[in-house]
């Protein structure tokens, strides 16, 4: 691979600069991809909202956890990136709807991460964690419901035929399940020596397979051609690798408070880090950055606004100035 010098500077380490989470797309309001990313973000927060309403009959503090989780917070960088992979025009209230539930399925898979039992953490998307305010019990009910919830608006979206409805629980359900995320996360917990398994198919299992099956999801409900289908799991591919190498980078090297979660919940595990090195890892997440982008143009999708996002998360980790 070939680098430009300010490339070679986030590789060294010079540049790592987190800023805070929230807000992570300001400043670029003249910017049409940008635009449409915001009008897609306010349809999101709205519809997740509405989405928990509930006619009164969810226990008050229930729904209020599971608010506190879902609502007010997060990067909301899957639902954005699976709408904006499904061609408009094609599905459009039901891509929102599917967004939203990918959206319920991965917050519900935070509250769990965080818990005592898991990676202890005190502080989630600038918020104290689920657990700390509700207590275990209330957060552990708060998860199971909101992957229900996810899994219940996938099975009843509107106007999409049945056998649809069904591949899409499918391949979600078994993206998160005892052979993807849940894999990938008791490996992460307890080490699994048994299975001796590498730290990039362990982040492929906790992170990557999630927008693995985002992407065959979007195809699924878009009917793509071979070549878009096989470009768009390439990206998914990419962007996930990318996401968990920097999500490792930064737990080891951010500051406290400017991630808007816990840092350094990774020592004594194994992590990409503590494998191979910071250098290493800075390397194989521009790698993953750079393909990802290269693959943009293949898969049919909206470019610029998925380009800008991440774009936009190489800023939030590394300051301006410092191109992909
Ligand atoms: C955090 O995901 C957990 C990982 C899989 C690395 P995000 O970085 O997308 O967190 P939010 O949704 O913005 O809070
Ligand atoms: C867990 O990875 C990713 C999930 C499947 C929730 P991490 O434990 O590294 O995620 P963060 O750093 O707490 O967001
Ligand atoms: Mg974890
Ligand atoms: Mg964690
Ligand atoms: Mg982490």
């Amino acid at each position: 691979m070939s680098c430009t010098l300010s490339q070679l500077s986030v590789i060294r380490g010079d540049t790592l600069k987190p800023a805070p989470q929230i807000n992570w797309m300001q400043d670029k309001t003249s910017h049409d991809a940008f635009r449409r990313i915001q009008t897609l973000l306010r349809q999101v927060e709205d519809r997740l909202e509405a989405l928990l309403e509930d006619g009164g009959e969810t226990p008050p503090k229930l729904l209020s956890a599971m608010k506190h989780a879902l609502l007010g917070g997060g990067k909301r960088f899957r639902p954005l990136l699976f709408i904006l992979t499904v061609p408009k025009g094609v599905y459009e209230e039901a891509a929102l709807e599917i967004g939203c539930a990918l959206e319920m399925v991965h917050t519900a898979s935070l509250i769990l991460d965080d818990l005592p039992c898991m990676d202890d953490a005190d502080l989630r998307r600038d918020k104290p964690t689920t657990h700390k305010i509700f207590g275990q019990a209330t957060a552990i009910l708060a998860a199971i419901s909101l992957l229900t919830r996810g899994m219940n608006i996938l099975a009843s979206l509107d106007g999409v035929p049945g056998d649809t409805r069904g591949k899409l629980v499918a391949v979600l359900s078994r993206a998160v399940g005892h052979t993807g995320l849940a894999a990938g996360q008791e490996v992460d917990l307890t080490q699994a020596a048994e299975m001796s398994m590498g730290v990039e198919q362990k982040n492929w299992l906790k992170t990557g397979i999630f927008f693995s099956a985002m992407a065959e999801m979007a195809s699924i409900l878009s009917d793509r051609c071979e070549e878009e289908a096989a470009g768009l799991s390439e990206l998914a591919f990419h962007i996930g690798s990318a996401f968990q190498a920097l999500d490792d980078l930064l737990d080891a090297t951010a500051g406290p408070g400017s991630i808007g979660k816990d840092i350094g919940k990774d020592v004594g595990k194994s992590t990409m880090i503590t494998d191979r090195g910071e250098v290493a890892t800075r390397l194989t997440y521009l790698c993953h950055l750079q393909s990802a982008n290269a693959a943009l143009a293949r898969c049919g999708v909206e470019e610029e606004p998925i380009a800008l996002m991440l774009q936009s998360i190489h800023e939030m980790a590394f300051g301006k100035g410092v191109p992909l």
